[in-house]
């Protein structure tokens, strides 16, 4: 047997611009994953109709928002000559493969599914009053991972119960059917400051409502302003005081962002991160001259992402574009697998040749 291809496959619902905590636990990764040239294709795509299940009374939050990530990606590195961009909705394969996958599976193990959980809690639905689709998303992000026959799934930790479940389907469906769809890998971040980055009020994630997030999108000024006012160390009082790094905010993102080199440029009295660390918490280390190193940083990764965000916002319609032409390509992709499904479920009675002359048999 020829080695299986490796493919990758993962995306975001369109519900607002990407922030940092995007960059660092995922976006980042996919272009070092992209560039690497280890993988045989890349499919990155926008989960709108995922985003609805949600969503259901604010759709336009949605819509607004598909070329705001499209934007997002193209602007931190994603070339669409290497990556498949796609939107979901535009997939009507995924839907046909959902509603298959939808057998086999029963309440009581998407019940279990902990992000399910709480995703439920977060949002209030009490009860039965959770919406059919979303408390089924599970099953529908298995479609969206086995129609690109997805080997590799580059996510974060909250989203393992949805890998481990759709290994499972994977696992039925191949039980049932023969071998016929492929059981993906996750691939988790390799930093644990980059599993999820706290928002800048030190609150475990950044989100639009609280209103902690550094966007990739903000200017300059807007980034500064953001760290000035970052959570630090509540009783780091004054500057001989000693300090908390853990659970300090801007060391959280010193860890996620800084690199050695960083230290040269931005703050040459210090070897390394951990030197910082230490002095800090010695005493005698201020918060704003952490801050203004943190700042530099993020200025420096930021600052092409915003300059090449600027020149793909001249053209909306060239944005626009790509992602059509990326969600074409993945719908032959998708088409040529719902095939395959299709045959192994034998539900091709139009053009399986000897269905006409089994039924015959039967009848005559
Ligand atoms: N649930 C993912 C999120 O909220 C988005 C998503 C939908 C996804 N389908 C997927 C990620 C398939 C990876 C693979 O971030």
């Amino acid at each position: 047997m020829t080695p299986r291809e490796k493919i990758i496959l993962t995306g975001d619902r369109p519900t607002g611009p990407l922030h940092i905590g995007h960059y660092v636990g995922s976006l980042r990764r996919r272009v070092e994953l992209q560039d690497s040239g280890a993988y045989d294709r890349i499919f990155v795509f926008e989960a709108d109709a995922q985003a609805l299940t949600d969503n259901a009374d604010n759709p336009e939050r949605v819509r607004q928002n598909v070329i705001e990530v499209a934007l997002d990606y193209l602007s931190v590195g994603l070339d669409p000559q290497k990556s498949t961009l796609f939107v979901q909705s535009q997939i009507p394969e995924l839907a046909e493969l959902t509603f298959y996958f939808m057998n086999m599976v029963s309440v009581a193990r998407l019940q279990r599914n902990p992000t399910v959980k709480t995703e439920i809690q977060m949002r209030g639905f009490s009860g039965e009053s959770i919406p059919v689709g979303f408390f089924t998303y599970p099953i529908s992000q298995a479609a969206d991972i086995t129609l690109f026959r997805a080997t590799t799934v580059p996510v974060g930790e909250d989203q393992e119960p949805m890998l481990e479940q759709c290994r499972e389907i994977v696992r039925r469906f191949n039980n049932i059917y023969g071998e016929t769809l492929v059981e993906p890998d996750i691939l988790l971040p390799d930093n644990a400051a980059c599993m999820r980055l706290p928002g800048t009020d030190g609150k475990a994630k950044m989100s639009k409502s609280l209103g902690n997030c550094i966007y990739l999108k903000d200017t300059a000024d807007e980034v500064e302003r953001k760290v000035k006012s970052m959570f630090t160390d509540p009783d780091h009082l004054r500057v001989s005081d000693p300090g908390r790094v853990e659970g300090n905010t801007v060391f959280t993102y010193l860890d996620a962002f800084c690199r050695p080199e960083h230290f040269g440029r931005y703050l040459p009295e210090y070897p390394d991160l951990d030197e910082l660390k230490a002095h800090y918490r010695r005493g005698g280390l201020g918060d704003m001259k952490v801050k203004r190193f943190l700042a530099a940083i993020l200025q420096e990764t930021l600052e092409p992402i915003r300059q090449r965000r600027a020149e793909l916002q001249k053209d909306i319609p060239a944005v626009l574009d790509t992602l059509r032409r990326g969600t074409e390509a993945a719908r032959e992709v998708g088409a040529r697998t719902m095939d395959d499904v299709r045959r192994a479920m034998h539900l091709d009675y139009f053009t399986d040749a000897s269905f006409a002359a089994e039924q015959a048999a039967r009848f005559a």
